[in-house]
């Protein structure tokens, strides 16, 4: 089987570790259950762009499981877990192209490999596979049934292609179903991003400033998890609902040319470019900690960072401690790329468990749809996205009430008021 990974001998580990996560992911394990027995996906060839983790590894087992021919690359150079690359080839025959420190080339090599195979769906975090099948790759469009998009800034960048009329087949939005937001984004950034952090560091958190820079889905739940390791947490925003929504959740607002000066760790979780500049880093106390848990490595600004430094070394794995001209020190984490998944192992599977089935299903809705669907992004259809939450629930243990039929007649009539 043609493959890249860092070393085959790291298979053991990694099955352990995969069948660790499989065992918090209920929902995933119900989908798959349905997958052997239906092989929905037979014959469909689908190639994934996803962070290499044991959550990632579980979905791909479940899609070959549903009859699919999987090759899964990285959606990120830094995220890939050896170890569970190895497992997947060794121990479940899914070709793998990812090694955790690529550089670009190889990074965007292995993407390349995977659209080799000529796949029918497409499974993006970030778009970069659509995004070279739009540009480079375009031969292979018509082959492509549809893709599937896990992350807010991916969608993003769909809906503009979309908005452009460029876009050349469906798009599930997976990030746009509640039970991904809600959860994978909130919880799931929240704890894999302060894991990271201080997994990175160790240092403490209590009694520190804490500087959010953004308060989407993921900068709410860095923010909910840094207060509760006993942060005072500051919130920089762009967006005045969100700034507003921040300050009466209880943070300071403020802007980032103030924060930056009182901040001992700072997080950018925007989805946007360059929003801690060189004019922020040169006010920062010595010591400082940056790190960003956004998509792309984009939104610190490390060329600017660098101008204003005569050294930088590595201090810790994951630190690089930048000694600026002025004499402070500012440690950069995990190359300013996705801390949760550079120093860390990315969201816990249990959140991970809907945002896949999600993916899954995802796919066995465009392989049922085939041909109908137009070139747009589509949100994961409602049933769907309830039947998830309804498997999660049961698998929690936790009941819910039903509507009455006098609730039910209550809810479709307008006469009843006052
Ligand atoms: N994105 C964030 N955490 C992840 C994980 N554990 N697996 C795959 N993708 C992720």
């Amino acid at each position: 089987m043609n493959h890249h990974i860092k070393d085959i001998a790291l298979s053991a580990k990694g099955k352990k570790r995969i069948e660790w996560a499989e065992l918090d992911m209920p929902v995933l394990r119900q989908v798959k259950d349905n997958f052997s027995k239906k092989k929905p996906l037979k014959g469909v060839k689908i190639a994934a762009c996803l962070h290499v983790t044991t959550e990632t590894a579980n979905l791909a087992i479940t899609l070959k499981e549903g009859g699919a021919d999987v090759t899964l690359c990285a959606s990120n150079p830094l995220s890939t877990q050896d170890d569970v690359a190895a497992s997947l080839v060794k121990d479940f025959k899914i070709p793998v192209f990812a090694i955790k420190g690529e550089d670009n080339k190889t990074y965007y090599s292995h993407l390349n490999a995977t659209l080799d195979k000529k796949p029918n769906i497409t499974m993006d975090d970030g778009a970069d596979l659509v995004s070279v099948l739009h540009s480079e790759r375009t031969n292979l469009i018509d082959g492509i049934i549809g893709s599937t998009e896990e992350t807010t800034t991916g969608v993003i960048r769909l809906k503009s292609l979309a908005a452009a009329k460029l876009l050349k087949f469906p798009v599930i939005a997976v990030n746009d179903a509640s039970t991904k937001h809600f959860f994978d984004n909130r919880y799931g950034t929240g704890q894999s991003t302060l894991d990271g952090m201080l997994r990175a560091t160790n240092r403490l958190l209590a009694g520190s400033n804490f500087v959010v820079c953004g308060y989407g889905w993921c900068g709410k739940g860095v923010a909910m998890r840094a207060r509760g390791m006993g942060s005072n947490v500051i919130v920089t925003e762009i967006d005045p609902l969100k700034a507003l929504e921040a300050v009466m959740d209880g943070f300071r607002v403020m802007p980032i040319a103030e924060a930056a000066s009182i901040g001992d760790f700072f997080c950018t979780v925007t989805g946007n470019l360059n929003v801690i500049r060189k004019e922020h880093f040169i006010k920062m106390r010595d010591g400082a900690i940056v790190a960003n848990s956004g998509h792309f490595n984009v939104e610190l600004d490390l060329v600017g960072l660098k101008a204003a430094s005569k050294r930088v070394r590595e201090a810790r794995e994951f630190v690089e401690e930048y000694e600026l001209k002025n004499g402070r020190k500012v440690c950069v984490l995990g190359e300013g790329r996705l801390v949760n998944l550079a120093a860390a192992e990315g969201h816990p599977a249990s959140v991970m468990d809907m945002s896949f089935a999600n993916q899954a299903l995802g796919g066995d809705f465009l392989v049922k749809k085939g041909g109908t669907l137009s070139n747009m992004v589509y949100t994961v259809p409602e049933e769907i996205d309830k039947e998830i939450a309804r498997l999660k629930l049961a698998a929690l243990g936790v009941k819910i009430d039903t509507l009455t039929k006098e609730q039910k007649k209550y809810l479709a009539s307008w006469e009843m008021g006052t």
